[in-house]
């Protein structure tokens, strides 16, 4: 058999560390990594000289994070995506991109294999390989924690030891976790048991509620077609805004979530998620969409989102369906311009004021005051007949029980 070569979606973790050798050492292959840069924080630093000691050929580090926020965050974003209304994904909607990353190099360095370090129970597995599917079909995908030997922790030590791998000396966390510039995915641990109550040590980048300053912190967020363009008055790039929010926000605690939720593979899980900036910067722009959106569109698209977020949390996020979604999203978001104001205060999110040159707003029509411009006369006949149906059923239905009724009694 040719040698087989395969790339890896390496993170640097002990996982990933371990089955590059064990690939290396299993199908005799040629292994390449390649990591991608999604604004994770710590993660990055001595991942390419740990691949090299793992036994990789080559090492291929991605900065992914421009466009994972441009193409992937904002279009969630856009369409107001919150996996059972509450968690805005950032591992989820990581996948593809880290998917089409790896994809990229496989087909340039020609590999025959793709291989990646997500469990046998997650969602994460499907993510990736479903992406890998519909990007390129030819290559071949390989998941070794779905069938390899090793049983614990220790025994993973124990290989890298044997084979000269460094292992980080930190002690570990006993949380699984899993970052980007989007927020933090946090469970294992003490965590499984959804009775208990989530312990500080399990959250990284956000203060606590009751840590946070006693006095509220106001931002501002201006949007420009449903995407953040300035801060706090500031224009900024994307990447930036989003840093800086996280920081901003997460200093109030604000983007906590704690979450049981229903996982693609059948199970449900607990997990706490931290996304300080994600969680704000959705609040604001469907607060700004309140004022400029009209009623039935907002309506529908409250439908949607949830589709949408089905989408990206199953793994299927290189669909036409998505595309077309995204189409419809766009026009949408034409007039989801204009400047939102919110209140962070010890772990909420509050609106604080809305503005756009598109507000569907009219004061005139809503004041109570003598400023009043809307027709009151024409209210009457609009009850008359909204109420028509409803009226006609009972008034139908009345007539007929009581014959029913009366029938009845006679009987007896
Ligand atoms: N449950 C989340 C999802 O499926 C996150 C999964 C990864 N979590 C982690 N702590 N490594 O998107």
């Amino acid at each position: 058999m040719k040698k087989p070569k395969i790339a890896v979606a390496y993170s640097g973790g002990l996982d990933t560390s371990v089955i590059v050798k064990w690939l290396q050492e299993k199908y005799n292959a040629d292994v390449i990594t390649v990591t991608g840069n999604l604004g994770q924080k710590k993660e990055l630093v001595g991942v390419a000289e740990k691949a090299y000691k793992s036994g990789a050929k080559k090492v291929f580090i991605q900065n992914l994070e421009k466009e994972f926020v441009n193409d992937y965050i904002f279009p969630a974003l856009k369409a107001g995506a919150l996996y059972e209304h509450s968690y805005p994904m950032a591992t989820s909607i990581g996948r593809p991109l880290l998917a089409k990353a790896l994809v990229e190099v496989a087909k340039r360095e020609k590999c025959t294999h793709v291989a990646h370090g997500c469990t046998g129970k997650g969602n994460d597995q499907v993510r990736f390989e479903v992406s890998v599917m519909a990007l390129a079909p030819e290559l071949k995908v390989l998941a070794p924690l779905r069938e390899w030997e090793f049983k614990s922790r220790e025994e993973e030590i124990e290989y890298c030891q044997k084979h000269g791998i460094p292992v980080s000396a930190t002690k570990k966390s006993p949380y699984s976790i899993d970052e980007n510039i989007w927020g933090t995915s946090i469970e294992c641990g003490i965590l499984e048991d959804p009775m208990e109550v989530a312990p500080e040590d399990a959250y990284t980048r956000t203060t606590s509620p009751q840590d946070a300053p006693d006095k509220p912190t106001i931002v501002t967020l201006q949007f420009k077609a449903g995407v953040p363009v300035a801060l706090n008055g500031k224009k900024m790039d994307p990447v930036s805004l989003i840093h800086k929010l996280n920081e901003i926000a997460g200093a109030n605690g604000v983007g906590r979530l704690d979450l049981v939720e229903n996982r693609l593979v059948g199970i449900k899980s607990r997990e706490v998620y931290e996304a300080p900036a994600a969680v704000t910067l959705h609040f604001a722009h469907r607060e700004l969409e309140r004022l400029v959106l009209d009623k039935e569109t907002m309506h529908y698209k409250a439908k949607l989102s949830n589709d949408y977020a089905d989408i990206i949390y199953n793994g299927t996020w290189f669909s036409p369906l998505r595309k077309a979604f995204d189409a419809f999203i766009d026009e949408t978001q034409k007039n989801v311009t204009g400047i939102v104001k919110v209140r962070l205060y010890k772990g909420n999110v509050e609106i604080a004021g809305r503005t756009s040159p598109y507000s569907l707003y009219d004061m005139k029509l809503a004041t109570y005051t003598i400023e009043d411009t809307f027709d009151h006369t024409s209210a009457q006949g609009f009850i008359n007949i909204y109420g028509l149906p409803l009226k006609t059923y009972n008034q139908v239905n009345k007539e007929r029980f009581a014959k029913v009724k009366k029938a009845l009694k006679r009987k007896r």
